[in-house]
């Protein structure tokens, strides 16, 4: 079975979030099964192009409204991510540094769904299935049943994967001459309230949706930025299926990238040294518990939050924490945050950016992340944690819910919360900080985290499972 994931984000190529770690392993898992798998992501001026040979296979071009654009496909040449990779570039509009944040986004990612099109057609590419990933390629399920020059795709199956509703690719009607000719009477396929919505025009028209945790899915029903009833009316293709991690790149035995390897069994001595290294390099003191937060400033992760929970638990514990915050987005959080530092020297330290190989340091290092999301569609940090010994406190919800059980329950091996309230964070973070007073408990609870298995193995086998039925 041939299989193409269609995204804008691939890890190592562009990462923004977990949707890069996702299509960046996924396909290396589903391979493993027998599958043909694939990816096609637009052509970024970063690292991963300069640093690796590309083989120009393929030329095209086709008009978008007026402009006619200039397509070129490359395909990475050494298979260095498990799978083949390709990549669409044109000239100023596919070849930028940075993912998202221009003003011409619509064109940039309506040309990426055309050029692909285009490409495949031409070069005689039927895959079986086209899984595509988030909006920004949620035309496709729509131009392949609909788009006149690409009638030969009628039959391919399209599986769309929600990683984050929230987001809609809204764009006003007036583009719609942008995108390649399409039958007509179908517009309303596109269009949601008044604007053209991928998202919704995914949901509608494509063979079968997932979403990143089963979780989310129901949630979906009732909170969608606005699509809960279409999500409702086309629930008999919607499938939960939580993300793995990728065991071959978070593994604590190997990583590369943190000061002393360690597993299950060393785990609370290869834990004391990476958190002794750490705590050395950011001026923060060992010998108190670690509590850290990684990821986006954005108010869907509840990190406007954050400022209110540090003073608070600062104030709780009588400043005996240490507590580490990693990230980058909204200014005016990264701000509030900031203005915090002074008032606890030697107890909060912080890196305001994106930091692959620290996320690693700080996974090793620190005893519990906190992941205060009001919208979570599944997280992956909080496995991520667990697969380094490192106790999540998490708000009950999507995909955090799916993969954190409460201490209190039977077998359970993390802190949730239910509000997304800087009261009730305190408390799952107090709770956590009784257990690991108590270090036999910790133990415990670390080593069954360690045991856990999140990787990509099951849920990969799911989404095969869906392609055949397909
Ligand atoms: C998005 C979601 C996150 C999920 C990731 C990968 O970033 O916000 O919850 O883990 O996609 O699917």
């Amino acid at each position: 079975m041939h299989v193409i994931h269609l995204s804008v984000e691939c890890f190592p190529l562009a990462k923004v979030g977990g949707l890069a770690d996702v299509v960046g392993a996924l396909p290396r898992y589903q391979r493993k099964l027998g599958i043909d798998a694939w990816v096609v992501c637009p052509y970024y001026d970063k690292p991963f192009t300069r640093d690796n040979d590309f083989l120009s296979i393929a030329k095209g071009s086709f008009f978008q409204g007026s402009e006619e654009l200039h397509y070129e496909i490359l395909k990475e040449t050494e298979n260095s991510l498990g799978f083949p990779l390709f990549l669409i570039r044109i000239p100023g509009k596919l070849d930028r540094q940075e993912v998202y944040c221009y003003p011409d986004e619509a064109e940039q990612w309506i040309a990426f769904q055309h050029a692909c099109l285009d490409w495949l057609k031409n070069s005689g590419t039927k895959p079986d299935v086209i899984n595509c990933h988030d909006h920004h390629v949620g035309l496709i399920p729509f131009l392949t049943k609909y788009a006149n020059d690409f009638k030969e795709f009628e039959k391919v199956k399209t599986v769309f994967t929600v990683h984050n509703g929230q987001y809609q690719g809204w764009m006003n009607w007036s583009k719609s001459i942008l995108l390649p000719a399409f039958d007509t009477w179908k517009w309303g396929l596109l269009d949601w309230d008044g604007l053209i919505n991928p998202l919704a025009a995914a949901i509608k028209c494509c063979d079968a949706f997932t979403t990143v945790s089963e979780g989310y899915l129901q949630e979906l029903y009732t909170q969608a930025n606005g699509l809960e009833g279409l999500f409702f009316s086309e629930a008999a293709k919607g499938y939960g299926i939580v993300n793995g991690i990728d065991d071959a790149y978070w593994n604590p035995a190997a990583d590369k990238l943190i000061s002393v390897n360690y597993d299950v069994e060393s785990n609370k001595k290869g834990k004391a040294k990476n958190k002794k290294a750490f705590c050395e390099k950011y001026g923060l003191d060992e010998t108190l518990p670690l509590l850290t937060y990684i990821g986006r400033f954005a108010v869907e992760k509840g990190a406007d939050l954050l400022p209110e929970i540090v003073v608070n638990v600062f104030s709780y514990t009588e400043n005996k924490i240490s507590i580490f915050i990693l990230g980058s987005g909204d200014t005016q959080i990264q701000a509030n945050l900031q203005a915090l530092l002074a008032a606890y020297p030697g107890r909060l330290a912080t890196f305001f950016g994106y930091n692959e190989t620290l996320a690693h340091e700080v996974y090793a290092a620190a005893d519990m992340i906190l992941m205060p999301s009001r919208v979570e569609p599944c997280g992956l940090n909080q496995l991520y944690a667990m697969k380094y010994g490192t106790i999540p406190i998490v708000r009950g919800i999507g995909g955090l819910k799916d993969t954190v059980r409460d201490i209190s329950e039977k077998n359970g091996y993390g802190f949730v919360f239910s509000d997304a309230t800087s009261e009730e964070a305190v408390s799952a973070i107090g709770r956590a900080l009784d257990y690991i007073g108590q270090r036999g408990k910790m133990q415990r609870v670390r080593r069954k985290e360690m045991e856990l298995d999140f990787s990509w193995h099951k849920s990969a086998q799911q989404y095969v499972n869906l392609y055949n039925q397909l």
